[in-house]
C-alpha cells in the first residue's frame, strides 16, 4: 500500500524534484506490533533534515496519520518508508519559492533476516564529502546503489565505504561501531554518511550506562587493530561483524551487552 500526500496512489508527476534532482529526504522505519517504536527519533531527524535543506516539514500529524493508516492496513511486522520531496519544480536546480513538498508513504514486507552475523568487505565506491550533506538521509543514493552492486557481486553480507581520505565511514545500509584498544567508537559523520537513528540511540544508551561511545575516525590502514565491529540500522537493530575484509573478528562482547538496554529503549524486536 502507498499513499501520496495521504491519498492512495502509486505514482508521482514526472516533474517531481525528488526524481529529477534527488531533492528530498527519506526515512525507513521498523513496524513492530502495529507501531513504529522509534517514530519520535525518525520524525526528529526528518525535521532537522528539512531545516538544513530549507524544505517545509509537513508536520507530525500528517506524517503520523499516513503511517498509522499503513500500519493498520495489515497485521504483522513490516517496514514503512516515508519519502519527502520538494514537490514539483520545473526545469533548473533553483528551488521554486512556492515549492509544495510531496510525501510518499509506503509499507513493505521486512527484508529476509539473512545471517545473524555479517561477513563484510571493502567497497571500491567511495563516499563524496560535503559538509552541506554530511549526516543527511537525502535522496541522492547513487553511491550506495553502486556499492550495493559490489556487495552482491563479491558475495559479502555488507560492504564498508571509505571517503576520499581513506577513512572507513559506514556500510552501504548500516552505520558501524568498532572496538579498538577496548574502546567502543563510531566514525564521525560530519561530511558524509547518514546519521542513523539506531546509531544515535546506541550512543545515548552507552552514555546512560556511563561508558560512552566515542566518535573517532577509523583509517582504512588501521583496520587490523579492530577487535570487534558491529553494524546497526533502524530496521535490523544491531548485527555483529564476524569477518572483516577476510579476517575473523573476536566474540561480539560489546554488541551482546547492548541487546537488553536497546530492547528496553524500544528496539523490542531485539529482545
Ligand atoms: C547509508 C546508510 N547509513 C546508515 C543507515 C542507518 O540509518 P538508520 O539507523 O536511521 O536506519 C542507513 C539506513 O538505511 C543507510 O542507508
Amino acid at each position: 500500500m502507498m499513499l501520496v500526500d495521504g491519498i492512495p496512489a502509486n505514482a508521482v508527476p514526472a516533474t517531481d524534484r525528488g526524481l529529477n534532482y534527488g531533492d528530498g529526504l527519506f526515512e525507513t522505519m521498523r513496524l513492530h506490533g502495529g507501531q513504529v517504536p522509534l517514530l519520535a527519533r525518525h520524525l526528529a531527524r526528518l525535521r532537522a533534515g528539512c531545516d538544513r535543506l530549507q524544505l517545509a516539514y509537513p508536520g507530525d500529524v500528517a506524517i503520523g496519520d499516513d503511517l498509522a493508516r499503513l500500519a493498520a492496513a495489515a497485521p504483522g511486522e513490516g517496514l514503512l518508508r516515508l519519502v519527502l520531496t520538494r514537490g514539483d519544480g520545473g526545469r533548473g536546480y533553483a528551488p521554486p519559492a512556492d515549492a509544495q513538498p510531496r510525501r510518499i508513504a509506503a509499507r513493505y514486507p521486512l527484508p529476509a533476516a539473512g545471517s545473524t552475523t555479517l561477513a563484510v568487505g571493502i567497497c571500491k565506491t567511495r563516499l563524496g564529502q560535503s559538509a552541506a550533506l554530511g549526516g543527511l538521509k537525502h535522496l541522492g543514493r547513487l553511491e550506495q546503489v553502486l556499492a550495493a552492486a559490489e556487495v552482491i557481486a563479491a558475495g559479502w553480507d555488507e560492504g564498508l565505504m571509505l571517503d576520499s581520505d581513506e577513512h572507513i565511514v559506514e556500510g552501504t545500509r548500516h552505520n558501524l561501531f568498532y572496538v579498538r584498544d577496548e574502546r567502543l567508537c563510531t566514525p564521525p559523520l560530519d561530511d558524509c554518511g547518514v546519521a542513523g537513528v539506531m546509531r544515535g540511540l546506541i550512543l545515548e544508551v552507552l552514555a546512560a550506562q556511563g561508558r560512552p561511545g566515542t566518535e573517532a575516525p577509523l583509517r582504512y590502514h588501521d583496520r587490523h587493530e579492530i577487535s570487534e565491529m558491529f553494524m546497526c540500522n533502524a530496521v535490523a537493530g544491531v548485527r555483529s561483524v564476524s569477518r572483516l575484509d577476510g579476517r575473523e573478528l573476536g566474540a561480539a562482547r560489546f554488541a551482546a551487552a547492548l541487546r537488553a538496554p536497546l530492547a528496553a529503549a524500544g528496539v523490542a524486536w531485539l529482545a
